[in-house]
Order: structure tokens, then C-alpha cells, then sequence
């Protein structure tokens, strides 16, 4: 159904529209704004589409002109819309340039203390480093080991108090949590010929808990053998390790000990370094308990018990091994009174190394 009313009212609805669009646009003053008012005349409810759907009711002859018209305004309206959109992106990078600047020229955060290696791990190094430099190579081993090659080629007797549930730590039965790093002496030796000349730093585990000792703790293990090695030879390089890790001029001295593996076996002293005098004689100290002497180590020749137990002829060779507490190390050239301190890890503690 036409009627000659409808391109009137067209008319009159496309005035109102083109005299009032680009305010409208122009009140927007963000994206989103201009994009709603621009929906309300463009979109599918919008003033213009409804203007659109009258078109039918335009009589034929009128229906030219009137469709040039509406389309005009659509283009108006789109242009405006483009146009506004443009003027409100111009403004928002004007705004940000306008903003004060970042001020490239303050201060960075303070930097967070770098951290360092814990002491434990730096004596290791160091003893390593002086036994390195003596010609040691160093050989790995497990911590999960054979009841037979923490105990049992060592020479120890089945009943061995070492043995007891009370001082090592069983996984199953036959295997542990090594007592101490001389196992890796009994790997070394029934997977290597002689000469051999190795050092075994490691974890330890046993079951102590107080001031000087703890569950967890580390060793190194030194051993060396070779035809004609002596007494001598164990004791200069004991003698060398104390002048070069403590100090030149820290003597060394040996005490008669037992240990299974060994013999002759003994404990092994260095000159206590807190109370030492410049003449290298000691005023004894707390440290030293007053004795100017401060043990470190077990040592002695290996016992032909322990080659044999490795399928080696005990006649032709011989050797010397020690075996130190790297914690025990740690405490004697730092003056640290307790051991639990190297594990509570307080940074006020750590800072000091
Ligand atoms: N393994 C011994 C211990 O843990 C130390 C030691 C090593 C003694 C080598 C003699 C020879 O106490």
C-alpha cells in the first residue's frame, strides 16, 4: 500500500535527522559513546533503517528521488561517523603525549644481595682444590649403598657396633645410607687396577643429633695406593694439606686410633689456628680446649684385609687412606662453635662467609 503521505513524512524525518546527527556525534566523547549513538541511527533499530522500511509505501513516482536522499544522508551520517571517530583517536595520543613524562633518569630499585655458596659447600671446594693440586682425581660413589662395601670388605665384624640399628640408617636389610665416604675406597679398588690415587667428597648419614654432630653430614675420603707406599708418604701429604689449607707453618700430628680398615691407624691433629703465635707455638684457647691441637681427620694404611677383600695382592701393594668431616673443617678454620649453625641457614649466619 502506498500512500502520497509517506514521502513527506520521509522528508520531514530526514531533515530532523541531518540537522541533529553531527551534535549528537560530536557530544560523544569516547569510542564507545560515538559507536552507541551511531547504532541508534544506523543499526538495525536504528532511525535511519526505520526510515528505510517506509520506502514501500512511497508511490512509485516519488520513489527516485526519495532513495537518492535517504542514501545521501546514510553517507552523511557515515562520513561523520568516520570523521569522529578519527578526531577522538587524535585526541586520546595527544592526551598521552600531553601526560608527564616517565622520568628515565630515577634511581633502579636497589639491587637484592646476591647470594654465594653456602659455607659447607665452599670449605668442600677448597679442600678439594689442595687435594686436586696434590694429584687426586676425584671418584663419585652412591649414597644408597651395599652393606658389603660400607662394612663388610672394609674389615668390619658382622657385630660391629657401627653396624647397629642404633647408629646407621637401613633401607632394607643389606643396604644403608652410607656411614661414612671409605666405601667409595672399596668401589675404587674392585673396578680399578693399582696405582689409584682418589679423593670422594660426599654425604654421610648417621644416626647423631647435638652440638658437633649431626644426621647429615659431609667427608672427604682420600686414599692412595701404590707399590712401597709408607707411613711417610700418609704424613706428608697430611703435613702439605694443613700448610695449604690452615696456613704455612700449621703442624700436623698423629694419634694412635683404631679403625677396621686400617693399620696402623690413627686421629689426626692440626695446630689449633685461633691461639697460634707467630713463632707457630699455641697459648691454647677455648677452641682447642687448651690442648693447642684440634683433630680433623682419621687416617692410616690400608689394611691387606681390605685389598684382599678387593682382589688385590696385599704383598705388592700397599696404601695410605684418610677420610675428614668437611662440617668439623668448616668449624676449625672458621671458629664455628656449633654445628647445627652450618645448617639452620640464617642469613645473619650465612652473610658471614
Ligand atoms: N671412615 C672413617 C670415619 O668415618 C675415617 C677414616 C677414613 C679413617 C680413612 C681411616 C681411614 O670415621
Amino acid at each position: 500500500m502506498t500512500s502520497p503521505d509517506a514521502a513527506g513524512s520521509i522528508q520531514q524525518s530526514l531533515a530532523s535527522l541531518r540537522a541533529t546527527f553531527r551534535a549528537r556525534f560530536e557530544a560523544a566523547s569516547t569510542e564507545q559513546a560515538l559507536r552507541d549513538e551511531n547504532a541508534k541511527i544506523l543499526g538495525k533499530k536504528g532511525e535511519l533503517t526505520a526510515v528505510l522500511k517506509q520506502m514501500g509505501a512511497v508511490p512509485a513516482d516519488a520513489r527516485k528521488s526519495i532513495g537518492e536522499l535517504v542514501n545521501a544522508v546514510k553517507q552523511e551520517v557515515e562520513g561523520a561517523f568516520e570523521d569522529r571517530l578519527k578526531a577522538l583517536a587524535r585526541a586520546a595520543r595527544a592526551a598521552e603525549l600531553d601526560a608527564p613524562a616517565f622520568d628515565l633518569t630515577l634511581p633502579a630499585r636497589p639491587p637484592s644481595p646476591l647470594g654465594h655458596a653456602h659455607p659447607i659447600s665452599k670449605v668442600r671446594d677448597e679442600i678439594v682444590d689442595v687435594l686436586v693440586s696434590l694429584g687426586f682425581a676425584v671418584h663419585d660413589g652412591p649414597e644408597v649403598e651395599l652393606e658389603e662395601n660400607n662394612f663388610g670388605k672394609l674389615g668390619f665384624p658382622p657385630d660391629h657396633p657401627a653396624t647397629d640399628m642404633q647408629d646407621s640408617f637401613w633401607t632394607t636389610s643389606g643396604t644403608l645410607l652410607r656411614t661414612h665416604t671409605s666405601n667409595i675406597q672399596i668401589r675404587a679398588m674392585t673396578s680399578h687396577a693399582p696405582p689409584m690415587a682418589y679423593i670422594a667428597p660426599g654425604v654421610v648419614y648417621r644416626r647423631d643429633d647435638d652440638a658437633t654432630h649431626s644426621p647429615m653430614f659431609h667427608q672427604i675420603e682420600c686414599f692412595l695406593v701404590d707399590e712401597h707406599v709408607t707411613l711417610a708418604n700418609l704424613r706428608g701429604v697430611l703435613s702439605e694439606f694443613a700448610e695449604r689449607f690452615f696456613g704455612a707453618g700449621t703442624p700436623v700430628r698423629l694419634r694412635p686410633s683404631y679403625f677396621p680398615f686400617v693399620e696402623p691407624g690413627a686421629e689426626v691433629d692440626v695446630g689449633c689456628p685461633f691461639c697460634r703465635r707467630p713463632d707457630g707455638t699455641r697459648a691454647g684457647c677455648s677452641v682447642c680446649k687448651r690442648t693447642g691441637w684440634i683433630e680433623i681427620l682419621g687416617c692410616g694404611m690400608i689394611h691387606p684385609v681390605v685389598f684382599e677383600s678387593c682382589g688385590i695382592d696385599p704383598e705388592k701393594w700397599t696404601g695410605f687412606a684418610f677420610g675428614m668431616g668437611v662440617e668439623r673443617v668448616a668449624m676449625v678454620k672458621y671458629g664455628i662453635p656449633d654445628l647445627r649453625l652450618l645448617f639452620e641457614n640464617s642469613p645473619r649466619f650465612l652473610a658471614q662467609f
